[in-house]
């Protein structure tokens, strides 16, 4: 064999571009294939060595719990479509949280159940100073200083017709009107001690309203955890039945995204990034991966995704069946959420990932 031949068979990606060191460096795909066999079963073989080369790790500092608060007192109300989940009152859910933060989860994102008698066509509970939200965010800070409380920045627990917004005759949802009332929102909520909050209403340009009156308010270091590519879906069910808030006409097409689109979520992002955001968010996730993924592409901040009441009211359905083991499906489902490229995860599951890392 001269030395052509054996060229020609040793190197079938070629090596070349002499001035560039780096592509000079032999890969595997230059390697012989009678000198060897690519075995990549070696770094599987033994649980230590799965470890070592584990591109992804689940941990609790990644959990955020998505909690429901009631007024009331000593009520624990299981919401029917989410086994596991409740609608606490606030001395109950200051023993939950207690309980949460002992076993390692740092943040909630809160969502208030309000009762029939205190929604209007506008939402004017909403930035009660005295409302549930407010009250249950003090409370909070209180007992718990440490935990970071975010807050829900949008209207749909608060009207009687159960929409995001404000909505006119026509059944339109009117845009800067429902930002004028989600900034007083915010702001309450900033001023009974929210470290976050979070805007999951996608009217447009909400984000630079907020992080205007915030800080024109003195709330320079309240952050903003947006929901910047909230998708119309039908995963939100189960949330729905828990707080009582289904639109009672129409759907969210108008304001939340097409499923279809993925373009449309970048823009999103891009937008509310440019108007102040410090964290973005995907929702919902295991539908939605793919966007997770090219939303981490398209930004250094953090990267948050929802892993919705549908996602969780499937494997909890499947899991009573017996079809599925329903802990292991938990742990796949939130890693594989991890590796698309959250960093950070609202999951009702986190209760249960918390004792399961333990
Ligand atoms: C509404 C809101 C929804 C969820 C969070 N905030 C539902 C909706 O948009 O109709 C859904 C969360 C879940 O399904 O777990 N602003």
């Amino acid at each position: 064999m001269d030395n052509n031949d054996y060229h020609s068979l040793a190197t079938p990606v070629p090596m070349s571009s002499a001035n560039n060191v780096e592509s000079a460096i032999p890969t595997e795909n230059d390697r012989h294939p009678s000198l060897t066999t690519i075995r990549p079963r070696r770094l599987r073989r033994t649980p230590g060595l799965r470890r070592m080369v584990r591109e992804n790790h689940l941990t609790v500092d990644d959990l955020i719990y998505p909690m429901f608060v009631m007024e009331g007192e000593n009520q624990k109300v299981e919401i029917a479509s989410m086994p596991g989940c409740y609608r606490y009152s606030l001395d109950l859910l200051l023993i939950e949280i207690a309980e949460c933060w002992n076993l390692g989860i740092c943040a909630i994102a809160l969502f208030p159940v309000i009762s029939e008698t205190q929604k209007d066509d506008t939402g004017t509970e909403s930035y009660n100073p005295e409302g549930l939200v407010q009250q249950t965010v003090k409370a909070i800070k209180q007992n718990i200083p440490e935990i970071v409380v975010i807050t829900d920045v949008a209207l749909d627990p608060f009207t009687s017709h159960g929409h995001d917004g404000l909505v006119d005759e026509s059944g339109k949802i009117l845009n800067d009107p429902t930002v004028e009332v989600l900034v007083k929102m915010a702001v309450s909520q900033a001023a009974a001690g929210a470290d976050m909050v979070a805007p999951s209403d996608m009217m447009d340009g909400r984000i630079g309203a907020i992080r205007k009156a915030l800080d024109a308010a003195g709330y320079i270091d309240t952050a903003i955890l947006a929901y910047s590519a909230k998708y119309a879906s039908a995963y939100y069910g189960p949330f729905r039945d828990a707080l009582d808030s289904a639109p009672k006409f129409g759907d969210k097409k108008t304001y939340q995204m097409d499923a279809a689109n993925a373009k449309e979520a970048l823009k999103e992002v891009a937008l509310d990034i440019a108007e102040g955001a410090d964290i973005v968010m995907v929702k919902p996730a295991l539908a939605y991966l793919d966007i997770i993924c090219q939303v981490r592409e398209a930004t250094n901040l953090p990267v948050a995704a929802y892993n919705v009441s549908g996602e969780y009211a499937m494997i909890k359905a499947a899991g009573k069946l017996g079809w599925i083991d329903e802990n292991r499906i938990i742990l796949e489902t939130l890693t594989r959420i991890k590796r698309a490229g959250a960093d950070l995860i609202l999951t009702y599951f986190a209760k249960e990932v918390a004792l399961m890392l333990k």
